[in-house]
């Protein structure tokens, strides 16, 4: 079967109070429209094609990544104008299904069993049963049970309005059927739309058989609105992803309080404390810590690791047995090598950490290469731009950092040599050596502090 996939997103999205398009909107940090795309082409189909409204025009650029075919809908006259828009790029004999953009939970599993044994003389239907089916198409069933019409809410008579089986939208027919029957739609209805939902009626008066295929779980079908009902997907989805990894052997102190956004592997023995937020690529090793309140972005973790609460990580590397944080900051390009201790307040930017290093305390190290067992007294701090130009601090190994040093880069603290605290180094310290670049201690004799103005009363 050849399949032609058409997504209609040309919808306002008024409901959402919000300047970006509603199939922007991301769940768990994907827009909707790129999981729904997802979905699509997991079906293999000859083409996606995407319906969209003037207001997504200047977001279209970005959006190239998702390669699909777009179509415009000019105005918005309803669902079956929006697929008979994209009907002059399908073939007659394709296959077509229909998804919503906004239906961003939708899965590859239950269009497939939408799509299993069709064949050009059916209609299918993805349904559902709601316990409040307020807004949406009813499904009218006939004496046999068999499908014969979708009445709109607005259509609806309060009989009709009683059906709790809903139409989700997600409708497929061949294409040579579709090319008939959408250039027929009329819009004498209550919102003056061309329904797609049409197409039942005028199938059934062919003696046409519709399918209704139950959806798996009523989530997997919820459109979303609003940013109500889209926290609420985002909510259960977040759940779903917690109970998947729990099951898999991760501990999840709160699968209430677990984001994902993005992709996670995870060796044994890993324990996520509460507000952990992981975007991008994250992989964690075997038996790691990660505490609260911890947002990891694009980040390897080695095995026996903990990263300790409020640390912030993006674009980052951290190796075997080393512990970061609590409110560590480690910003892209940062390498934390084995048995490396970084503390609380230190601020890493694209640098080598070597083995065994320790920072503990505050500080802002950036485009440095520190070597192995070196200690970065507390408030170190790399110059490492010149107003103009990023320039490479190096500390070679076993090297001593007093506390309150500022290196001004380009400079390399030569092996086993020590800063003494407080300095200000601008020049290569010799290995071996203790430099000390600080002003010497004077203390004035003969000093008094400064008299103040006696204040007269009047
Ligand atoms: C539609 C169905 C209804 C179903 C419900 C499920 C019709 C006539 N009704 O109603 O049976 O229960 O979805 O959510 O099909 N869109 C366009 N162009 C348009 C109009 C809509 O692209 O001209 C898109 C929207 O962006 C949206 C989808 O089509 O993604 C559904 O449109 P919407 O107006 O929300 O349809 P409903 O009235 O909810
Ligand atoms: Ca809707």
């Amino acid at each position: 079967m050849k399949l032609s996939i058409v997504i209609l997103a040309a919808g306002h999205g008024t409901r959402m109070h919000s300047k970006l398009p509603k199939i922007l909107h991301p769940l768990a940090g994907v827009p909707m429209i790129e999981r729904i795309v997802n979905a699509a082409k997991k079906l293999d189909p000859q083409q996606v094609c995407v319906v969209y409204g003037p207001n997504l025009e200047t977001h279209r650029e970005k959006l190239q990544y998702l390669n699909v075919n777009w179509v415009l809908q000019k105005e918005q006259l309803g669902t079956g104008h929006a697929v008979l828009q994209a009907l002059p790029q399908i073939p007659d004999d394709h296959q077509v299904l229909v998804l919503y953009g906004d239906i961003p939970l939708i899965s590859a599993t239950s269009l497939n069993n939408l799509l299993s044994d069709l064949d050009e003389t059916k209609v299918g239907l993805l349904v559902t049963s709601l316990e409040d089916p307020t807004g949406f198409g009813r499904i009218i069933r006939g004496r046999k049970n068999n499908i014969t019409a979708i009445v709109e809410e607005k259509d609806a008579s309060s009989k009709q309005k009683q059906i709790k089986e809903i139409n989700t939208g997600i409708i497929t027919a061949s294409a040579h059927q579709l090319k008939k029957w959408l250039p027929e739609l009329k819009n004498t209805n209550a919102q003056h739309e061309y329904y797609l939902t049409d197409i039942i009626e005028k199938a059934v008066n062919e003696g046409i058989a519709i399918h209704g295929v139950p959806a798996s779980y009523n989530e997997e079908v919820q459109g979303v609105n609003n940013l109500y009902q889209l926290g609420k997907l985002e909510r259960f989805y977040q759940y779903q992803q917690a109970e998947k990894l729990m099951r898999q052997g991760v501990m999840i102190m709160d699968p209430t309080r677990f984001d994902l956004r993005g992709k996670l592997q995870t060796g044994y023995d890993v324990v996520i404390d509460i507000n952990v937020v992981f975007e991008g690529n994250v992989a964690i090793g075997n038996n790691c810590k990660i505490a609260p309140n911890v947002i990891l972005r694009n980040v390897t973790i080695g095995n026996n690791v903990i990263i300790k609460a409020n640390s912030v990580i993006e674009d980052s590397i951290i190796a075997d047995n080393s512990f970061v944080g609590p409110f560590a900051r480690l910003r892209p390009g940062t390498q934390v090598g084995e048995n490396a201790e970084i503390g609380n307040f230190v601020e890493i930017k694209k640098s080598v950490i070597g083995e065994g290093t320790k920072a503990h305390h505050v500080g802002y190290l950036g485009d440095a290469n520190i070597g192995k067992n070196v200690n970065v007294g507390a408030g170190t701090i790399t110059c490492n731009y010149d107003g103009a130009k990023k320039h490479i601090t190096t500390i070679e190994d076993n090297s001593f950092i007093g506390s309150g040093t500022e290196l001004v880069a380009p400079v390399t603290v030569e092996k086993n040599s020590y800063v003494g605290a407080g300095s200000t180094i601008t020049e290569n310290t010799p290995a071996g050596k203790l430099t000390v670049a600080r002003e010497r201690q004077t203390t004035i004799e003969n000093w008094a502090p400064p008299e103040k103005a006696v204040k007269e009363k009047n």
